[in-house]
């Protein structure tokens, strides 16, 4: 039980990554509060949950609002009595296109739904986090934009890369109160991000050391780590959980 009585919040909950992160961190003790804009889903995931022996509330909507990123973390302190952590999780690609063509309109699009989104949700957490007198927030993040420069990918490449600044900036002014803030950095993963084209998977795959792509459910084991104790002394970086896709060359 590496949650055991925490209250996690988790973005992007309806699917992939942040799906498999709150089975995760339900199975290991957390009672998690679900975001994302697909209710049937999140209502699904809750229910699974719960009947698993679990503790799971959910809040649908937008996570780019910041109504909404009030609304996780008022239902995470009525539901369960406070907040000790969150996965900052919910992201897009958005429209890929070389930069001279990417409109502003996704450029906006992109940079609200990674970047400012996960300032609304670490805006509105942080003072729950005081309150309770810690905590930790992670942020996904990815190898595109840390050490990767993958083509077409401009707007999304540098929300993820602002997230890392963002996470450092709250390590240091929240430390001493004992709030921790890292970066999850995943390498390709399967889920409805990465689609479902053979010969897409078969490139992403050549990317890694490993030659694999990972599965959601072991990027939220890297998650599970950051947000647990486990983590006590881990502030302010990045954590790589991308199958050696930063060090691969061949
Ligand atoms: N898959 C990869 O290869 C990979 C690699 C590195 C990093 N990442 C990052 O990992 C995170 C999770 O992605 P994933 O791979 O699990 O993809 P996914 O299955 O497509 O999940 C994306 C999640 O974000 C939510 N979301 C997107 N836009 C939203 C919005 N405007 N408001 C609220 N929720 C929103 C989606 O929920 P709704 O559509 O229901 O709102 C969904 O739950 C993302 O930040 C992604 O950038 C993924």
């Amino acid at each position: 039980m590496r949650l055991a009585d925490k209250v996690i919040i988790v973005t992007g909950a309806s699917s992939g990554i942040g799906a498999a992160a709150a089975r995760l961190f339900a199975a290991e003790g957390a009672a998690v509060v679900l975001g994302a804009r697909r209710a049937e889903r999140l209502e699904a995931l809750s229910t699974e949950i719960v009947a698993d022996g679990g503790r799971a509330v959910w809040v649908a909507g937008d996570v780019r609002e910041a109504d909404v990123a009030v609304a996780l973390v008022a239902r995470a302190e009525a539901a369960f009595g406070g907040l000790d952590g969150a996965f900052n999780n919910a992201g897009t690609v958005g429209e890929m296109a070389p930069v001279a063509d990417i409109t502003p309109g996704t450029w906006r699009e992109v940079q609200d739904t990674n970047l400012t989104a996960a300032f609304l949700n670490a805006r509105a957490q942080l003072p729950a986090l005081q309150a309770r007198g810690g905590g930790a927030l992670v942020f996904t993040s990815s190898f595109v934009g840390m050490t990767v420069g993958l083509p077409g990918m401009g707007a999304y490449a540098a929300a993820k890369a602002g997230l890392m600044g963002l996470a450092q900036v709250i390590a240091a002014e929240y430390g001493a109160e004992g709030i921790r803030a890292n970066c999850l950095m995943p390498g390709g993963t399967r889920t409805e991000m990465a689609g479902d084209d053979p010969e897409f998977h078969r490139f992403v795959e050549g990317l890694h050391a490993l030659k694999r792509m990972a599965a959601p459910e072991e990027i939220a084991e890297v998650a599970l780590f950051l947000l647990s104790d486990a983590a006590s002394f881990v502030t302010g970086g990045g954590l790589f959980a991308d199958g050696g896709n930063s060090i691969c060359k061949t």
